[in-house]
């Protein structure tokens, strides 16, 4: 089965190919009375479209959503949301030169051997154009957790290639193209991706996503876990070759003393655990990093086959993201808003009732950014 839908209870089924007539997501299980806009969609749309810089792909899509249901007086209803999202700037005779023939790296040799057809234009199914439904569909679930739970989920690029760029402030983020949390390193960005795309190269990347703000006991224990949810929807983000749940595979060289976060009644004194024990959220802020491969489709000329098994060269010409985790970035943060909601309707169909005595100590003494990982 070819699965294209995210969720148990906020269920989100993806549809469209990137050279299609349109993209798009229809929403099942979204709570009824959530105030929403085509605005609070946009808003999130706009910073993952293409061509908004040099340094990414100069494909011009405007990504306008259009809500077809699921709404009435500005409100959702609780039946289905579909979103679409139409196709404008398609270049498909850029995809010509390498109809027959597989570029090394990307999803087009899989493809052709799983289903035996391929839709070479612009990737078909398997384009990060695909990410930008995940974008709309996270916006409505973003929407609710902010209302609903005063949920904030943020992302930033940490690194790019081997440009490593430690968090700042927030604040940085908005303020240049690349999402990375230090201003003052974009300059040295900016360097290195003009020589990247002179060279016709490409580089990786790493994400770091953060949501502040989760309430304590979301997720489940064994297979529902949420840093397992959290794993599966990151790892369903194209080009994602690694997830890290806080200290990730740093943990791997650190103690238990060092590890350990260590409680106090005036709050958490560290976040190694990324904000979740036992597959449950803690409440403090659940940070997950992604390891973003180097874009596969590259000017410079590499060996491969063609669909008869023959010998053959493929340069990959059309418009690409030198890097692909700088737009990766506001869909990392559309899949985390996905996990949660999702985990914030199970916990409420089952735990609604409970009640503890202990404080919830994440609330009472946040933790600098700079010690949340
Ligand atoms: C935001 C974003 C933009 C991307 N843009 C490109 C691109 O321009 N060219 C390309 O070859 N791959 C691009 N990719 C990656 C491919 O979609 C991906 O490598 C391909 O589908 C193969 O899947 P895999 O890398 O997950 O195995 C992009 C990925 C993301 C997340």
């Amino acid at each position: 089965m070819s699965a294209s839908t995210l969720g148990s209870l906020f269920r989100v089924t993806n549809f469209g190919e990137s050279h299609g007539a349109a993209i798009g997501c229809v929403i099942d299980g979204c709570p009824p009375g959530l105030e929403l806009a085509a605005d609070d969609i946009q808003v999130e749309l706009d910073r993952r479209k293409p061509g908004t810089s040099r340094h990414v792909t100069q494909r011009r899509e405007s990504d306008s959503v259009e809500i077809l249901s699921g709404l009435y007086e500005g409100k959702t209803t609780g039946a289905p949301i579909a979103l679409l999202i139409r196709n404008q700037d398609a270049r498909s005779k850029d995809y010509e030169a390498i109809a027959d023939r597989f570029r090394p790296g990307h999803a087009d040799y899989t493809y052709w051997h799983k289903f035996g057809v391929r839709d070479p234009r612009g990737g078909g199914r398997a384009s990060a154009r695909l990410t930008a439904p995940t974008v709309a569909a996270g916006a409505v679930a973003r929407t609710w957790l902010k209302r609903q739970h005063g949920v904030v989920i943020r992302a930033y690029l940490a690194q790019l290639g081997p440009i490593a760029v430690p968090f700042r402030s927030w604040d940085d983020v908005h303020d240049n193209a690349f999402f990375c949390a230090d201003r003052t390193a974009v300059a040295k960005l900016e360097t290195f991706v003009d020589e990247l795309r002179r060279m016709g190269d490409s580089c990786g990347a790493r994400v770091t996503v953060v949501a502040d703000g989760v309430p304590v006991g979301l997720g489940s224990p064994i297979y529902d876990r949420l840093d397992a949810d959290l794993a599966h929807a990151m790892m369903g983000l194209n080009a994602v070759k690694g997830v890290e749940i806080g200290a990730g595979f740093g943990a791997v060289t650190q103690r238990g003393s060092e590890h350990s976060d260590e409680m106090t009644p005036d709050g958490f004194l560290s976040n190694h655990a990324g904000g979740v024990l036992g597959g449950i959220s803690t409440g403090q802020p659940v940070v997950v990093s992604l390891a973003i491969k180097p874009t596969s489709s590259i000017r410079i000329e590499r060996r491969s086959i063609d669909v008869s098994g023959n010998a053959v060269t493929v340069a990959t010409l059309g418009r690409h993201d030198p890097c692909v985790g700088i737009r990766a970035t506001p869909v990392a943060e559309a899949l985390m808003a996905l996990v949660l909601i999702d985990h914030a309707l199970l916990h409420r169909a089952q735990c609604a009732d409970v009640s503890v005595p202990t404080p919830d100590i994440a609330r009472r003494l946040p933790l600098e950014p700079s010690r949340q990982r």
